[in-house]
């Protein structure tokens, strides 16, 4: 499934250009620069696929992803601060809650929490939203190549706490590097028994 040549398959910037729904879709949500578009590079192998950059607002419409059909990412714009105006942010934040909310085929949404910081208070409007809409999520930690070993445990415990309140998400967190490939092998498991199932 990851094996497969990955190509770039539409951008949308806002509901009425969606594509059509065909598969399932995966869709990478978290605050700007947190290390979407990096993760999507990473867990396909294909690291010049999804455009990244050190200036947050990188990804500025709902990009798709797909390998023939049967899985799409949809790699998103951040929430929070971006290097681009508060306008476009809110345009992207409404466009980011409505496809998260009414998007039929969206198997599984990755949150994605930088492991230095942890969860922080505009990470909580895009949980709401998903538990309310009682669409599965799961929150990936980013950058554990950053961490030291003590710190990563404390962020992992308050993590995992703040998850045991919320239906919709997985009790598991995946703890990701897209630059040493730590995490990877169990996040493509996890994708591949969404697929299975
Ligand atoms: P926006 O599209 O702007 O919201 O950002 P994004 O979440 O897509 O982040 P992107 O993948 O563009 O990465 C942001 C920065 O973080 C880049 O400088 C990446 O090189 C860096 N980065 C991403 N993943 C990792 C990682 O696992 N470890 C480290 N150390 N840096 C990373
Ligand atoms: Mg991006």
């Amino acid at each position: 499934m990851f094996a497969a040549p990955w190509g770039f398959a539409t951008a949308a910037s806002s509901l009425a250009s969606l594509p059509a729904m065909t598969g399932l879709e995966v869709a990478f949500a978290g605050r700007s620069n947190v290390g979407k578009s990096s993760l999507i590079n990473a867990l396909t192998g294909q690291n010049a696929l999804a455009r990244t950059s050190h200036t947050p607002g990188r990804t500025q419409d709902l990009i798709f992803f797909s390998a023939g059909g049967t899985l799409t990412f949809v790699d998103m714009p951040g929430y929070g601060y971006a290097a681009v105006g508060k306008d476009k942010v809110a345009a992207w934040t409404g466009l980011i809650h409505d496809f998260l909310r009414g998007r039929a085929n969206l198997a599984r949404v990755l949150v994605l929490i930088d492991a230095r910081h942890g969860l922080k208070d505009t990470d909580k409007p895009v949980l709401d939203t998903l538990d309310r809409a009682a669409v599965s999520y799961q929150v990936v930690l980013t950058k554990v190549d950053e961490t030291k070993k003590a710190a990563l445990d404390d962020t992992v415990a308050a993590v995992a706490a703040a998850l045991k309140k919320r239906p919709a998400a997985f009790p598991d967190l995946v703890l990701t590097s897209s630059r040493t490939g730590a995490g990877l092998p169990e996040l493509r498991a996890s994708l591949a028994r969404l697929i299975a199932e």
